[in-house]
């Protein structure tokens, strides 16, 4: 399934593309690479790429809440998108989303 909007939302995935615990990479026409990611059920969307350097996060490793880098390590928050630690300092964005007809929406305003 390819991120479609409809209705001022944007499709971007199934609830199932994404298991407890997994994450996915989109890039929705017009926006940079998101990687969505399910935490025990909860839906969270940041930006893909590391605001420390050029890696893409979702070739990284998810525990928990927290989404750690490839390259380097460093870790965020993917409820807040705040750094965790080093060597990243700066936030990622987050994304507004919804859930509902067993997929992820992605809502037009950032969080
Ligand atoms: Fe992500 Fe360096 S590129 S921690």
């Amino acid at each position: 399934m390819h991120p479609v909007e409809i209705d001022g939302r944007i499709r971007l995935c199934a609830v199932s593309d994404v298991p407890t615990g997994g994450m996915l990479r989109l890039e929705p026409a017009g926006m940079d690479p998101l990687v969505v990611c399910n935490h025990e059920g909860s839906f969270h969307a940041v930006d893909d790429e590391c605001t420390h350097a050029i890696a893409s996060l979702s070739e990284g490793r998810l525990e928990g809440t927290t989404l750690f880098c490839p390259l380097h390590g460093g870790s965020f928050d993917i409820c807040t998108g705040k750094a965790r630690s080093l060597p990243c300092k700066q936030a990622l964005r987050t994304y507004k989303l919804d859930i509902s007809d067993d997929t992820v929406w992605l809502l037009p305003k950032r969080k």
